[in-house]
């Protein structure tokens, strides 16, 4: 059976960004494929929260998994610190890892700024971990926004490495991303992504914001005064429009086409309170069902022992076998 990994980081609360690149696209797949669903709390370190916020944030992206329906009894959902070998397979993988690889990553420029010297070394590292978490898992796929892809280019790379040095062990994981709405980006700004991180809270919308959030943020995104065109191509230069176009397609399951089509000859007076009406339809159940999950922390700490056993079993065969391919001595 094939096999997906991917996880997200307990960083803030989840946002229509998340939900769109990531966990939408992961639902259907827990019947087709063996998935394991971690909260990536070893790479929220990177950028040091608060401890009481991490762990609460940690629950939290659990619940969200949920409440955007994904089924525990069908998905493994862990926590990634819960299972050491993540730490311990990214540093035997490090070991294989260029430092010309790792400059190459666009991700890390833009999140250590200006002063690169005073980034922590867990930023720089950073793809190799997120390697570690999906080669322990022999995933055959992962499921990702576009911003991961350089990432998962990476992860195919040192699995390649790793199997021309030592034989062939690793699976090389394809990417898998999907859907009209793999980079949503800001209702603020165009030219940027939806970010958890945003100063701005009108700027995305959160999978907690409650029925009159959503709508009201939707109805305040920024767009333009043209009328909407009968084809995607003509919104080349129009970044807003075209976003809030993805959106309305991703959550209805239709194709961008298909929804300009649609709207062809309107502007944003008629579109907007369609696309809020469609938002509030899709999101605002998951809002309800995410606060009353983290009602019960101590079910979900239940469920996530769970999940940590079934990944667990995994994860220490493939850790194993690496060890030992590697030539250390195991005990
Ligand atoms: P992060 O928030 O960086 O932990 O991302 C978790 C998942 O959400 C990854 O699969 C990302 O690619 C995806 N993601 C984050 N932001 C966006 C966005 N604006 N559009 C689409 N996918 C996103
Ligand atoms: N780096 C990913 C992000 O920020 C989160 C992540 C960590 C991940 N490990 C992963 C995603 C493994 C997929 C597979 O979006």
């Amino acid at each position: 059976m094939k096999r997906i990994l991917s996880g997200i980081q307990p960083t803030n609360t989840l946002n229509l960004g998340n939900y769109l690149g990531a966990i939408k696209n992961w639902v259907p797949m827990q019947k087709t494929h063996e998935c394991f669903l971690m909260i990536a709390d070893l790479h929220a370190l990177t950028n040091p929260p608060e401890s009481e916020v991490l762990r609460r944030n940690t629950r939290e992206v659990a619940a969200t998994y949920i409440a955007c329906g994904i089924d525990p009894e069908y998905a493994a959902i862990f926590v990634q610190s819960h299972i050491t070998p993540h730490a311990e397979l990214s540093w035997l993988l490090s070991t294989i890892t260029s430092m010309g690889w790792l400059n190459r990553m666009t991700q890390f420029k833009d999140k250590a700024g200006k002063d690169k010297e005073a980034a922590n070394l867990g930023l720089y590292a950073y793809p190799v971990l997120m390697a570690a978490d999906i080669l322990l898992y022999q995933a055959t796929h992962v499921p990702v926004g576009e911003d991961q892809k350089q990432h998962l280019e990476l992860a195919r790379d040192i699995a390649m490495a790793f199997n021309r040095k030592y034989g062939e062990f690793f699976t090389v994981p394809d990417p898998a991303i999907l859907g009209e709405a793999s980079r949503v980006m800001s209702l603020r700004d165009g030219s940027k992504k939806m970010s958890k991180s945003d100063p701005s809270d009108m700027s995305r919308i959160n999978l907690t914001d409650d029925a009159d959030t959503i709508s009201s943020k939707i109805k305040k995104a920024t767009s333009d005064s043209e009328l909407l065109p009968d084809n995607l191509a003509a919104l080349e230069n129009r970044a807003e429009a075209r976003n809030l176009i993805n959106i309305y397609a991703a959550l209805s399951d239709r194709s961008a086409e298909s929804v300009v089509q649609e709207f062809a000859g309107q502007g944003f007076g008629k579109f907007k309170p369609a696309l809020a009406e469609l938002c509030v339809e899709k999101l605002s159940p998951i809002s309800t069902r995410l606060h009353a999950l983290m009602q019960d922390t101590a079910a979900l700490d239940a469920l996530l022992a769970k999940g940590a056993e079934r990944a667990r079993m995994v994860a220490d065969k493939t850790l194993r076998e690496a060890k030992q391919r590697m030539g250390l001595l195991l005990s």
